[in-house]
C-alpha cells in the first residue's frame, strides 16, 4: 500500500531546523523556529518549571489516567490567566475548558467543534498567517480562507482591508485572529482597532477563533489577553486556543488549552460534552506532565511569582533586541527603514527581503529564516547583531 505514497519535502520550519543543525559553521545563526534563546542562544528550561518539576516528580504517586479533559486544576489556573480574575464570562458560567496538547492541539480540537456544529463553516485566515494553521485547521474538513493583514510597506496591519474584508463575510463566518505577537509578522491590532473588529464581529454575526500562543511575550500576560477578554465579555460565542510552550518555555511538553464561550451554561455543558468526545477520537488524553507544571507554577504565589519575573525577563530581552537590531541595521543600511521591527511585538517580523536574498543569507553568511523572511528576534544575540545587520547590507547591495 505505502508504496504509491510520494516522498514530499519537510515542513519549511522543521526542514529549516533540521538544516541549522547540519550547518557546521561557527558563525551560523538560528532566526528560524520559533523558539526563546537566551544571549547564548539557549533554550533553558525556566526555573520555575524546574523547582515545579522537581517537586511533581518527587510526590506524584500514580500515573494512572487523568481523563479527556486534562487535569481539572490546570484547566482552571488557565482560565483564570487567559481571562483574568473574576471575568464575568467565568462567574456566568459560559466558559468550558479543556487541556489540549499544545497549541497545535487546541486549535485543532476548536476546529473539530466548529465542524461539529456546523460542517459547512468557512475559517478566515490573516494573510499571512502561521503556515502551520493551514493542515491544522484545514484538515478538521473546514474549508479556509483569507482576509488581508500585513502591511508590507509600513509593517503594520492593513486595518482598512481588513475591516472591509471582514465586512463582507456572510454571518456565522469564522475568522482566526492573533490574540498578540502575530506569527509570522509581529504586526498586532492595537486596542481602538480590537473594539472597531468587536462591532464588527458583533454586527455580521461573525464566530472568532483566537488563537493566543504567545501571552506575556508582547505586552505582558494581561495586555496580551487584551482581546480575549474584551471579546468573551461581549459575545456569546467565542473559541480560544492557548499555548504554554513559549511563556512556560515547555514547547516538548505539550502543553496548551482550549477555551470554548457558550451563549449560557446549558450550551456550555453541551459543548464540554462535544469536547471530550472530539479528544477521546483523536488523543484519548492529553499528556499530563506540562500541565502539571503549569498548575503547581500558577497555584503557588511564590513559583507563580518567579515564573512572572522570568516571562518578563524574556519579554523584556527580546524588545531590546528589536531596539538594537533596527540601531545596527540603521549603522549598516542607512538606505532602508527598518524601523517598523522595533514597533512589532513578540519573536516575530517580517524581515521584507525577497526569497532570494533569504537563500542568499542562508548559503554565503549562514543565517536563517523562513522563504518568506520571518524571523525569530529572540534568535539574535549581542555578539552577532552587527555580523547579521553587515550580512542584511551586502545581500542587499548585491
Ligand atoms: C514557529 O512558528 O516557529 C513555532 O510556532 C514552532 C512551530 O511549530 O512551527
Amino acid at each position: 500500500m505505502f508504496e504509491k505514497l510520494e516522498l514530499i519535502s519537510a515542513d519549511a520550519i522543521l526542514g529549516l531546523m533540521a538544516a541549522f543543525r547540519a550547518d557546521p559553521d561557527p558563525r551560523k545563526v538560528d532566526l528560524g523556529v520559533g523558539v526563546f534563546r537566551d544571549d547564548r542562544g539557549e533554550t533553558p528550561v525556566l526555573a520555575s518549571v524546574r523547582t515545579a518539576e522537581q517537586a511533581l516528580v518527587a510526590e506524584q504517586t500514580t500515573k494512572t489516567y487523568v481523563g479527556p479533559s486534562g487535569n481539572p486544576g490546570f484547566n482552571q489556573q488557565m482560565e483564570q490567566l487567559v481571562f483574568g480574575a473574576g471575568h464575568p464570562a467565568v462567574k456566568a458560567g459560559r466558559v468550558r475548558t479543556v487541556q489540549a496538547p499544545g497549541g497545535c492541539g487546541a486549535l485543532r480540537l476548536g476546529a473539530e467543534l466548529i465542524r461539529a456544529a456546523a460542517p459547512d463553516s468557512v475559517v478566515h485566515v490573516s494573510t499571512p498567517t502561521w503556515a502551520n494553521h493551514v493542515p491544522l485547521l484545514g484538515n478538521s474538513g473546514l474549508k479556509l480562507e483569507r482576509y488581508p493583514y500585513f502591511d508590507a510597506q509600513t509593517g503594520g496591519v492593513q486595518f482598512g482591508a481588513m475591516m472591509a474584508a471582514l465586512e463582507k463575510l456572510p454571518p456565522r463566518a469564522v475568522v482566526l485572529l492573533h490574540a498578540s505577537c502575530h506569527n509570522p509578522t509581529g504586526a498586532d491590532l492595537s486596542q481602538d482597532e480590537w473594539r472597531a473588529v468587536l462591532e464588527l464581529v458583533k454586527r455580521r454575526s461573525l464566530l472568532p477563533f483566537i488563537d493566543m500562543a504567545y501571552q506575556g511575550l508582547g505586552e505582558g500576560a494581561d495586555a496580551d489577553a487584551f482581546a480575549i477578554r474584551l471579546f468573551s465579555a461581549e459575545l456569546p460565542e467565542l473559541v480560544c486556543a492557548v499555548s504554554c510552550s513559549k511563556n512556560f518555555g515547555l514547547y516538548r511538553e505539550r502543553t496548551g488549552s482550549l477555551h470554548v464561550i457558550n451563549e449560557g451554561a446549558k450550551a456550555a455543558d453541551a459543548t464540554l460534552s462535544q469536547l471530550v468526545r472530539l479528544a477521546r477520537g483523536m488523543w484519548s488524553m492529553p499528556p499530563d506532565h506540562g500541565a502539571e507544571i503549569v498548575r503547581r507554577i500558577l497555584s503557588e504565589a511564590a513559583l507563580r511569582e518567579s515564573w512572572a519575573r522570568e516571562l518578563e525577563a524574556m519579554r523584556t530581552r527580546i524588545t531590546g533586541l528589536r531596539h538594537e537590531l533596527v540601531r545596527q541595521l540603521r549603522a549598516q543600511c542607512p538606505q532602508r527603514d527598518f524601523s517598523f521591527i522595533a514597533r512589532q511585538r513578540g519573536m516575530f517580523s517580517f524581515f521584507g527581503i525577497t526569497t532570494e536574498q533569504v537563500r542568499r543569507m542562508r548559503a554565503e553568511h549562514h543565517i536563517y529564516m523562513t522563504d518568506d523572511s520571518r524571523i525569530n528576534i529572540a534568535g539574535l544575540r549581542a555578539e552577532n547583531l552587527e555580523y547579521v545587520a553587515r550580512a542584511t547590507a551586502q545581500v542587499l547591495a548585491a
